[in-house]
């Protein structure tokens, strides 16, 4: 058994329908592909129509499922609405959004206009909000019940993070809503759970945060105790898990998955990892003659 092997058992979301945001490409797509290879139905949503139609195309030729591309952007509610109903007339129902579309670019605050900063706050944030009240609503209008919301997130949500300071905001932000709604909506049979992921290399998202020589002078795997960056199939396996029926019990979670690499960076003294083996010897002593 491998850490990159599928998890689950093949029928694990069979009459399932899930919304995926950001479905086309990156991360939203290989959560799609094995969604649909665990029998879901899955509709697929960015603003580049062309883009999500061929991925759509791809993972059915793979997976044998059903993918559905619908154009949204979801910074508009209007566009959201219009979205949703295109999924219901297409699927008959919705079970299950995830909410991975985002938007991210390093920046010192400072450089940001104003209109820089809201763009990020209004994908993640206000897209976010927009894709859980459509569907939240009509979940309740229907009385439609076991249903699941998962939500990309990101460990700088809870400890913040210089350079991506909108991204932040906006995580830090949906954190809050996954966790308020866990439990004001449990009554209508709606679970909310999010994923904190570490580096999981993805093209958009790389090019974004690690642009040009960044990439060569920044090797993000070294800040992982585990050594290494995440394999896609390592979060699609976490993800399918957390809206499948197996996590019923799930509700208000937010898992980290990033071989340790918040905390690496949080403890006062995981720096000491620097010192090699040959020295310590030498510093017990000299800690050890304090006490004569
Ligand atoms: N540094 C500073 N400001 C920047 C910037 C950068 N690298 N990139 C964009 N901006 C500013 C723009 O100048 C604009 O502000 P202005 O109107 O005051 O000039 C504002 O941000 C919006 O940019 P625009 O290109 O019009 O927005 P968009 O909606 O077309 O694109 C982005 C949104 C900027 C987030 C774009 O990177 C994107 O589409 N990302 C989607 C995917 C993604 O980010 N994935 C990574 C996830 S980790």
């Amino acid at each position: 058994m491998k850490y990159t092997d599928k998890m689950l058992r093949d029928d694990a979301l069979k009459g399932k329908n899930i919304i995926v945001t950001g479905g086309g490409s990156g991360l939203g797509k290989a959560m799609t592909k094995y969604f649909l290879e665990l029998g879901a139905q899955v509709a697929i949503t960015s603003r580049n129509l062309e883009k999500l139609q061929n991925t759509a195309k791809e993972l059915e030729t793979e997976t044998g499922g059903k993918c559905l591309a619908v154009k949204c952007d979801v910074r508009h509610y209007d566009q959201v609405e219009a979205m949703h109903k295109t999924v219901i007339d297409n699927f008959g129902k919705v079970d299950i959004l995830l909410n991975n579309a985002a938007g991210n670019f390093i920046s010192p605050t400072e450089r940001l206009s104003a209109n820089a900063f809201d763009t990020i706050i209004d994908i993640v944030l206000k897209g976010t909000k927009n894709c859980t009240l459509a569907c939240g609503k009509h979940w309740i209008d229907t009385k439609q019940q076991n249903t699941a919301v998962l939500n990309i997130v990101t460990t700088y949500a809870w400890t913040g993070s210089a350079y991506v300071v909108p991204s932040a905001t906006a995580k830090a932000g949906v954190l809050a809503l996954t966790r308020s709604l866990a439990v004001e909506w449990a009554k209508y049979g709606m679970r909310f759970n999010a994923i904190a992921p570490g580096p999981f290399p993805t093209k958009g998202a790389w090019d974004r945060l690690l642009p040009g020589e960044l990439k060569e002078k920044f090797d993000l795997a070294k800040k992982v105790p585990l050594k290494r960056v995440g394999e896609h199939q390592e979060l699609a396996n976490l993800a399918a898990y957390m809206v499948s029926d197996f996590s019923a019990y799930l509700n208000g979670e937010v898992i980290t998955l990033d071989g340790g690499e918040w905390l690496k960076g949080a403890g006062q003294f995981n720096i000491l990892e620097a010192i090699p083996e040959e020295m310590w010897d030498m510093l017990e002593a000299m800690i050890r003659s304090k006490k004569k």
